[in-house]
C-alpha cells in the first residue's frame, strides 16, 4: 500500500482526499482533488490473472553411436559450425573409425543436433587416458542438457574401457564448456598459452576416474584471468 503523504491528513485524521470526496455534490462536477493526493476511484474489478504460459514440449532426443560413413557429414556440419578450429575430413575419420564406440550423436527425429567424439590411449605405466576431442550441440537445441548427456555417455564408455583419467582442452573464454565440464567434476589442470590458431589460451581439464590418478592441478593455470 502507498502511505499517505505527510501534511495532507484532514482534521479527523482521515486522508484529505477522502474528506473531499465525502463532501462532493452527488451530481455536480467532480471536485478536483489535491494534485499530490490521487482521488479515490471506484472499486476496480481486478483483471483475471493471465493463465500460466504452457511450456513448449521438450523434443525427444535420441542418442546413438557412430554407425557409418553417411554420418560423417552430420558430424562435420555440427563441429565446423561451432568450433574455431577447422578440421579436415581425415581428422574426423581418424577418430570415428578408430574409436566408434566413443562417438555419440544426439538426434531429434531425423535431425542430428549434437555430437561428442573421443579416443582412448595408453599413456603411462599401463594406465589408460580418455580424451574428449570434440563436442558440439546445435545452437537451436542448447540448454537442454544434450551436451551434458553426450559427455556422460562418452565418459561412461571410457569407464567400460577401464580408463583411468579423462582429459580435454577448451578455450579459456568458453564459459559454457567450462561450466559444463566443471559441473561434471573436471578440474582445470593446466593453462596452455596461445594453444589455438586464433591465439587463444586453453585450459586442460582433467577428470580422474580412479582415486589414485588425480594429482593436484598445476599452479600456473590461474596465473592470469581469462
Ligand atoms: C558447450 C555446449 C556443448 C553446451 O551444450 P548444451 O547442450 O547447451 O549444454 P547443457 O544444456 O548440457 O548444459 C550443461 C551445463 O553446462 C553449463 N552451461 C551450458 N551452457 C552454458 C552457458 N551458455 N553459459 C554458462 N553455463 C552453461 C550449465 O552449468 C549447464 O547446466 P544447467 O543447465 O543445469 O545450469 C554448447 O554450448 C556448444 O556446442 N558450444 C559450441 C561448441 C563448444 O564450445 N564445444 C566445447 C568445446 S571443448
Amino acid at each position: 500500500m502507498i502511505p499517505a503523504p505527510i501534511g495532507v491528513e484532514g482534521p479527523g485524521g482521515s486522508p484529505l482526499s477522502e474528506q473531499k470526496a465525502a463532501t462532493a455534490p452527488r451530481h455536480g462536477p467532480k471536485m478536483d482533488p489535491s494534485p499530490s493526493v490521487p482521488a479515490p476511484k471506484g472499486k476496480r474489478v481486478a483483471a483475471p490473472p493471465a493463465p500460466p504460459a504452457t511450456p513448449a514440449p521438450r523434443p525427444v532426443i535420441r542418442y546413438s553411436r557412430f554407425r557409418d560413413e553417411a554420418e560423417l557429414a552430420h558430424l562435420q556440419r555440427l563441429i565446423d559450425g561451432t568450433l574455431s578450429e577447422p578440421y579436415t575430413l581425415y581428422t574426423y575419420r581418424y577418430f570415428v573409425y578408430n574409436w566408434p564406440e566413443l562417438c555419440f550423436f544426439a538426434r531429434h527425429k531425423e535431425r542430428y543436433v549434437g555430437v561428442v567424439v573421443g579416443k582412448v590411449e595408453a599413456y603411462d605405466m599401463g594406465m589408460f587416458q580418455g580424451y574428449i576431442a570434440m563436442l558440439a550441440v546445435d545452437p537451436e537445441y542448447r540448454h537442454q542438457h544434450i551436451g551434458r548427456t553426450l559427455v556422460c555417455k562418452a565418459v561412461a564408455a571410457m569407464v567400460d574401457e577401464d580408463v583411468d583419467v579423462v582429459i580435454l582442452e577448451t578455450e579459456c573464454s568458453n564459459a559454457a564448456a567450462l561450466a559444463l565440464y566443471e559441473s561434471l567434476g573436471f578440474i582445470r589442470e593446466q593453462r596452455l598459452f596461445k594453444y589455438y590458431l586464433n591465439g587463444g589460451d586453453a585450459f586442460r581439464l582433467k577428470l580422474g576416474l580412479k582415486a589414485d590418478v588425480m594429482e593436484p592441478p598445476s599452479p600456473d593455470y590461474h596465473t592470469e584471468e581469462c
